[in-house]
C-alpha cells in the first residue's frame, strides 16, 4: 500500500507533476479519472476544432481541450452522445463553417458507427443523429476520420472521409463523391484542419498533407506530441530545437534584448535564438534550474533576464552560463509594485520601463524610481487577454496562440482599435517552414 500522504498530494498536483511522482515511486498501475496521458503517446479517436478554433482530442470516452491539460468525460461538453449511444468513444469528427455557405453555421460534425451527430454550440441539433447514408450519401459508416476542406484548399467546400485506405471527397453543394487514392499517405486514425493546414494522425505520430492531392511533403511522419501536446518531457528521439521552433502550443513567455537575442519559454523548455539567428533550445532546468519550469511573462533589460513566475521575480546575469542574481527570487509586489502573477511583461529599446500586461490591462513601472510602482494603467487595445509578448527595435509583438500582432509602439498597442495583421509565431518568428 501507499503511504495515505501520496493520495493527498495527487490530489493537489497538475498532470504533469502527477507523471513526475507516478515516475518516481512508480505508481503507474493507480487509475485515476483525469489520467489519460496524452504525453505518453496516445492514438486519438478523432480531432477536430470547435467553433473557436480551439481542438479537441477525443480519446474513448475523454476529451482533452487545446494542447495541454487533463481529459475529462466527452459527455460533460457533448451530453446528448450519450443519449443515443453508450459507445463510449467518436470514431471520427469535422468542424463544419464554409464562409460561402452561410447557412452552415458553425458546427460539429461527429461519426460514431453509422450515426452522424450534429452540435451546434455544444447542442445536439434537431432531428439528429442520422444516418450517415442519409447526411452523407456514398460515404461508408464506421470511419476512421474525417476533416473539412473549405474552397479554395480544396476545389469545392468539401469534407474528406478516411476509412482505412480509402479516401472519399464529399462535395457538399453536389453531394457528389470522389474516390481518390492518396498513395503517400499512411491510414488516418484521425485527420484535423488547423491554421490552414492539413494533418492525417495515424497512432502517436501525424503526417501533413495536400488535401487535393493527399501528398505529403516533407519529413513526416512526425511525433504528434511534439507539435500539438505541452509535455514535460519528449521522446527521447524529440530534436528539441525542431519540436520548440515548430510547436503549436502557445508560449508562456518570450524577450528579446538589445542585441538581438530572443529567449522563448514553453512549458519545460526554452528557446534561444542569437543575434545571428542561430536556435538553441535546452529544458529551463538546465539553465535557469531555480525556475524549473512554467515562467508566466519574461523581460530583458541591461544584460539581465527577469523572469518571472507566479508571485515570484527570478533575475539572471545574461551569460554562459546565465547567473541567478543572489538574493532571488523576490516578490513580485515587492519589486514591481504589482501583484503577481502577471501574463506578460516587456521593456522597448533602451528604455527604463517595464510594461506590464496582467488581464485585460497594461501598467508601466519605471526602472530606476524606488519604490517601484505600477501606474499609467490602461487597455491592451484590441485584446482581452494575451500569452505573451515582446519589444523589440521595430517595435511590441503581442503574441496570441500561434499567432502574433505587430505595433510599432506600445502607444499603437493600447490605442489600437481592431486587431493588425495576424502573423504565425512558428514560421515567422522562428522560421519553422512546416
Ligand atoms: C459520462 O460518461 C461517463 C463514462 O462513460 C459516465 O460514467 C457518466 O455517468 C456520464 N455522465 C453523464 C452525465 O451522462
Ligand atoms: C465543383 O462544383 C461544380 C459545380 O457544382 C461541379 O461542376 C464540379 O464538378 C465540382 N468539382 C469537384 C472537384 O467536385
Ligand atoms: C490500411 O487499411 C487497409 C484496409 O483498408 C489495410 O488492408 C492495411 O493493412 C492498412 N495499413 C496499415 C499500415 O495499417
Ligand atoms: C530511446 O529510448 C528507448 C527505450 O528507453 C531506446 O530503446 C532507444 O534506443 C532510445 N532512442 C534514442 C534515440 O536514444
Ligand atoms: C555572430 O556572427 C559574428 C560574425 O560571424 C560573430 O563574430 C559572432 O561571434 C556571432 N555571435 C554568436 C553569438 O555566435
Amino acid at each position: 500500500m501507499f503511504p495515505a500522504y501520496l493520495f493527498f498530494l495527487l490530489f493537489v498536483l497538475n498532470a504533469d507533476m502527477i507523471t513526475d511522482l507516478k515516475q518516481h515511486f512508480n505508481l503507474a498501475k493507480v487509475t485515476f479519472h483525469n489520467d489519460l496521458d496524452r504525453c505518453a503517446g496516445l492514438e486519438m479517436d478523432a480531432v477536430a476544432v470547435n467553433e473557436e478554433g480551439i481542438p479537441y482530442f477525443f480519446k474513448g470516452d475523454h476529451l482533452f481541450k487545446g494542447f495541454h491539460g487533463h481529459a475529462e468525460f466527452s459527455n460533460k461538453s457533448f451530453a446528448e452522445l450519450d443519449d443515443h449511444h453508450h459507445l463510449g468513444h467518436v470514431d471520427a469528427a469535422f468542424h463544419m463553417h464554409f464562409e460561402d455557405n452561410p447557412d452552415d453555421h458553425d458546427r460539429m460534425f461527429f461519426f460514431l458507427d453509422n450515426k452522424v451527430f450534429s452540435f451546434y454550440k455544444h447542442k445536439l441539433e434537431d432531428g439528429y443523429p442520422k444516418d450517415i447514408s442519409e447526411v452523407f450519401p456514398g460515404i461508408p459508416d464506421h470511419l476512421d476520420a474525417a476533416v473539412e476542406c473549405p474552397h479554395p484548399e480544396c476545389p469545392n467546400d468539401s469534407v474528406i472521409f478516411f476509412k482505412g485506405d480509402e479516401i472519399y471527397h464529399f462535395d457538399l453543394k453536389s453531394k457528389a463523391v470522389e474516390e481518390k487514392e492518396f498513395k503517400s499517405m499512411p491510414n488516418c486514425t484521425s485527420a484535423f484542419r488547423f491554421m490552414e493546414h492539413y494533418y492525417c494522425f495515424h497512432g502517436h505520430m501525424f503526417s501533413k498533407f495536400d488535401p487535393k492531392t493527399g501528398e505529403v511533403h516533407g519529413k513526416y511522419p512526425k511525433e504528434a506530441r511534439d507539435y500539438f501536446m505541452r509535455c514535460s518531457k519528449f521522446s527521447n528521439s524529440s530534436d528539441h530545437v525542431e519540436r520548440e521552433r515548430c510547436s503549436r502550443v502557445h508560449l508562456d513567455a518570450i524577450t528579446s534584448d538589445n542585441a538581438g537575442n530572443i529567449y522563448a519559454f514553453r512549458g519545460h523548455h526554452y528557446l534561444h535564438k542569437d543575434e545571428n539567428d542561430t536556435l538553441t533550445s535546452d529544458t529551463i532546468d538546465n539553465d535557469f534550474k531555480e525556475l524549473h519550469s512554467e515562467v508566466d511573462a519574461a523581460f530583458s533589460y541591461e544584460n539581465h533576464l527577469y523572469l518571472i513566475k507566479n508571485n515570484n521575480l527570478y533575475v539572471y546575469q545574461v551569460g554562459e552560463p546565465h547567473t541567478h542574481l543572489d538574493g532571488y527570487p523576490k516578490p513580485v509586489k515587492e519589486e514591481l509594485g504589482i501583484e503577481g502573477p502577471i501574463d506578460a511583461a516587456f521593456v522597448c529599446e533602451d528604455h527604463h520601463i517595464a510594461h506590464i500586461i496582467k488581464g485585460n490591462h497594461m501598467y508601466d513601472v519605471e526602472l530606476k524610481v524606488t519604490p517601484r510602482k505600477a501606474g499609467n494603467e490602461r487597455p491592451i487595445g484590441p485584446f482581452k487577454r494575451v500569452d505573451t509578448a515582446m519589444c523589440g527595435p521595430g517595435g511590441v509583438k503581442v503574441i496570441i496562440g500561434n499567432h502574433f500582432y505587430h505595433f510599432d509602439s506600445t502607444k499603437l498597442l493600447s490605442t489600437a482599435r481592431s486587431l493588425p495583421e495576424q502573423h504565425k509565431v512558428s514560421l515567422e518568428l522562428f522560421g519553422c517552414d512546416h
